[in-house]
């Protein structure tokens, strides 16, 4: 039977400590479109290598960060579940989209300057060439939809001019993906520094919530929330960017509109926004670690759910790979 769904791709890097950005900008919608698409989440270690790693530290947020998808609540026999180095067709399409990217456009990217001013003695080629291996990830699937956190625009972007010039050259080959922006929570801000992006590598950890944050940690850290002297609970990111970013994250958790959160703290303190969130933060989180913890202790049902993903992964990114060797002129037996 002809497949009716549409195709949905993501991934996350496994490294350092994810935040609730990552969780609020994309883990946690995952879950929410499973039914609708046929969904492919990656775990992306090779994207993860454009940044020295530990490699026992690597291997063990691996398995971490699968945990994490499955605890909340990504359902490995109806999603692929897998890590990115399992499928080698990711390097060798990146390989091939390399040859249809310009120096010039990943110079460009603003991630690669972030990144590179960061880590000035490694500023290597695969950090450089990162967008196109992410571009890879997603043409590889034929996905018709990308949900990621507002950090991602550029990447999309990119992966969306490859294709097209692929496709122009060429015949249609790759689908042009969409990128999928949640209305609230594609861009949670640092507490500390609410102008700046909560990042998983902040300097200051006070600016950003862990998922492995403990309770009090949680609830301690958004009591110090930086937010302005006007004590008006009111949603404004232009103006009031430390209580937006309050407003969104306890809309997001509570799932409620940001308009009902606000009739909620009418004529109420900042201290009452800032603990209210940080307990119903924590409550959130407190279910997904214990059983992000319960399924960390059995290795053998990951790395089932691995090998599933990694069958799946292949069978699908191999057919698109073919058809684009077959499509450069590359000899086939
Ligand atoms: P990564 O690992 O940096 O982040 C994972 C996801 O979390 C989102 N995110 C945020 N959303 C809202 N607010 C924040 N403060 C915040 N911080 C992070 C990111 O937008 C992302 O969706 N390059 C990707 C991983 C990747 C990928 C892909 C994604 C590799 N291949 C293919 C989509 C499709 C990355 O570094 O994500």
């Amino acid at each position: 039977m002809e497949n009716v769904k549409k195709v949905l791709y993501s991934a996350v890097q496994p490294t350092n400590n994810l935040t609730i950005g990552n969780y609020i900008g994309a883990i946690s919608n995952w879950k929410q479109l499973q039914d609708d698409y046929d969904c492919f989440f990656a775990i992306a270690n090779m994207h993860a290598i454009t940044v020295r790693q530990n490699p026992a530290e690597l291997r063990q947020r691996t398995l971490s960060l699968l945990a994490l998808y499955i605890a909340c609540g990504i359902d490995p026999e109806k999603c692929v579940l897998y890590l990115q180095s399992h499928v080698s067709a990711h390097a060798e399409l990146c390989w091939v989209l390399n040859t249809f990217t310009y120096v010039g456009e990943m110079e460009r990217m603003t991630q690669f300057k972030d990144k590179s001013a960061r880590h000035t003695e490694n500023i290597n080629m695969g950090l450089m060439d990162y967008p196109v291996l992410m571009a890879a990830d997603i043409l590889l699937y034929q996905a018709d939809c990308v949900p990621v956190g507002l950090d991602q625009r550029q990447h999309i972007e990119i992966a969306r001019d490859i294709a097209q010039r692929f496709n122009n050259i060429y015949s249609p080959t790759f689908k042009v993906p969409e990128a999928l922006y949640m209305k609230t929570g594609a861009k949670i801000n640092d507490l500390q520094n609410p102008e700046k992006k909560m990042s998983k590598s902040a300097e200051n950890p006070n600016g950003s919530v862990f998922l492995s944050d403990d309770r009090d940690a949680v609830i301690r850290k958004f009591k110090r929330a930086v937010t302005d002297s006007d004590n008006l609970i009111k949603y404004d990111p232009e103006t009031k960017p430390g209580v937006s970013n309050l407003l969104s994250i306890y809309s997001v958790f509570s799932k409620k509109s940001i308009s009902e959160t606000e009739s909620e703290f009418e004529g109420k303190g900042y201290g009452d926004l800032k603990l209210a969130v940080g307990e119903l933060v924590a409550d959130k989180l407190a279910p997904i670690q214990s059983e992000q913890a319960r399924l960390l202790s059995d290795k053998t049902y990951l790395d089932e759910v691995l090998k599933r993903g990694a069958y799946l992964a292949n069978k699908a990114a191999g057919r698109t790979v073919g058809k684009v060797y077959k499509k450069i002129g590359f000899y086939q037996l």
